[in-house]
């Protein structure tokens, strides 16, 4: 089969489940993926003959997709912040939102001055595929990083991450909800928590719904800030003085949050808006 006959019933496959746009990227993705060849190379060699085996791999892809598996699970990989990351069913898929957190984060992580190059202590809570701490790591070599997540699998594939990003990361199991203490004091705490409530489900799409770790994305109803609120408490007392907290956010839990922490006595706190204009983002300082 050519290639120009494969897109053919590639897209003829799956045009009942995704517009035709997203049909031509994942098929991209996968051509790229499977037989080496980038966008260009495949619009120029529409009589390219794909070897059966190759068939074989892109239809168990196209099976998969026809079962709204997300693109980055068929794969094994995404990219964030420029860099590549394993993703499975363990780990949540790296969002664009949480890129924008970490560049805030970079720009407020402290320089060197002329005379001292301080180590800046940074924990990350709830690590996933270890996104947040290793691009960290990755951009600013003045860093030390710890990350925690409940997961055991998910920080299977953080630590392998880390190792295949070729960066040092401390991680530890942990479930942060019944964690009385942590293991030092902290220049930056960083947290994407669960905090998609119940109630939302039925703003998700399948393709997140059935796929993606819900110990990862939901939280109760009434409980909806369970996290912000223990991860403040904890950062009350581990945050160095300069220290400063970070969250991403449900956007529209943006208000609640600011308020959560001004209860907890937080200062300098300053909400922002993701590329889409939805609250997503919070800082707070002792
Ligand atoms: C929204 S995901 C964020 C993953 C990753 N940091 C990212 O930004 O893509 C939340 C993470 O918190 C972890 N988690 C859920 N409950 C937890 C708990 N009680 N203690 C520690 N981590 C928890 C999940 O396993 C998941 O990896």
């Amino acid at each position: 089969m050519t290639l120009k006959e494969y897109r053919s019933f590639f897209t003829e496959s799956l045009l009942t489940i995704y517009p035709k746009t997203e049909i031509e990227t994942f098929l991209y993705l996968l051509i790229e993926e499977y037989l080496g060849l980038n966008r260009i190379e495949f619009a120029i060699q529409p009589n390219y003959e794909i070897k059966e085996e190759k068939i074989q791999l892109l239809n168990k892809g196209l099976e998969r997709l026809k079962k709204e598996e997300p693109i980055q699970y068929i794969m094994g990989h995404t990219e964030f912040f420029g860099y590549s990351f394993i993703v499975n069913k363990n780990t949540l898929i790296p969002r664009p939102e949480t890129e924008e957190l970490v560049a805030w984060v970079l720009n407020e992580i402290e320089k060197p001055t002329l005379h001292q190059r301080k180590i800046n202590y940074i924990l990350d809570i709830g690590t996933g595929s270890g996104c947040i701490p290793i691009s960290i790591a990755k951009e600013n070599k003045n860093t030390n990083l710890t990350a925690i997540d409940i997961s055991e699998e998910a920080l299977k594939t953080a630590q392998k991450n880390a190792k295949k990003n070729k960066v040092t990361i401390q991680f530890t199991k942990a479930n942060i909800l019944t964690e009385a203490k942590l293991d030092k004091q902290y220049d930056i705490i960083i947290s994407n928590p669960p905090y998609v409530r119940n109630l939302e489900k039925k703003e998700i799409k399948n393709n997140v719904l059935l796929n993606e770790p819900h110990l990862a994305l939901f939280v109760e109803n009434k409980n909806p800030l369970i996290f912000y609120d223990k991860i403040a408490d904890l950062a009350k007392q581990y945050l160095t003085k300069k220290g400063k907290l970070f969250f991403e956010i449900n956007q529209y839990l943006g208000e609640e949050t600011k308020q959560l922490l001004i209860r907890k006595g937080f200062n300098n706190i300053e909400l922002r808006k993701d590329i889409f204009k939805n609250d997503r983002m919070i800082k707070a300082t002792l």
